[in-house]
């Protein structure tokens, strides 16, 4: 059971900025658990990249969970999240996107967008669960399978009125 949301009786989660020597294991994970993975340039990206970042969830040095943001003015975007399946259900993704919208708040974004196949009802469960709405719904955004892609946002509660 978890206590606090980051250590449980058995196993340790850490959380930190992914950098170059995770990209291969970020990159097994991508290719197991999605049907069009990014490819490794992707994520070399995410480390390099202006705007670009990512974190991993690691237990005693393995990574189990990934995600990864971009940030261009005011807009946030999840690009991608991902939790090895035998740790499902412990809250690594809500760790990882708790530590992601932290970052956009403090770069003052303003809302933060992902997309996600209509029929991934596990990430629309997650996304609804923390908050974001659907936008619209964008035809035929994905490959390997052709799937349109709901288009969801959340929106920053930032009280701006200077007093
Ligand atoms: C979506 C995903 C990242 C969630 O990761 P996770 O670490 O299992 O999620 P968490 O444990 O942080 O879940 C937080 C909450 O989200 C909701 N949720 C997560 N997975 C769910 C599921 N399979 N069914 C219903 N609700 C779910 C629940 O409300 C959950 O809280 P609870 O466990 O207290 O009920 C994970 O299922 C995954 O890696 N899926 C494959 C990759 C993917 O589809 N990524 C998104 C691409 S758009």
């Amino acid at each position: 059971m978890i206590s606090d949301g980051v250590h449980n009786s058995v196993q340790r989660i850490t959380y930190r900025a992914m950098t170059e020597p995770d990209i291969s294991a970020v990159v097994a994970l991508e290719k197991a658990v999605f049907p069009d993975p990014w490819p490794r340039s992707a994520f070399v990206d995410v480390v390099t990249a202006p705007g670009w970042g990512g974190l991993v969830a690691e237990i005693d040095g393995t990574v189990v969970g990934y995600a990864c943001y971009l940030i261009v003015d005011v807009e946030a975007h999840l690009t991608n999240i991902a939790v090895a399946p035998e740790h499902r259900r412990k809250s690594v993704a809500r760790h990882l996107l708790e530590r992601i919208l932290s970052v956009a708040d403090g770069q003052l974004c303003e809302f933060i967008l992902l997309e996600v196949r209509p029929s991934n009802h596990e990430a629309l469960a997650f996304y609804r669960k923390h908050g974001f709405k659907v936008l619209y719904q964008r035809p035929n955004y994905y490959r390997r399978p052709v799937e349109d892609a709901i288009v969801m946002v959340k929106y920053f509660d930032r009280d701006d009125t200077e007093t």
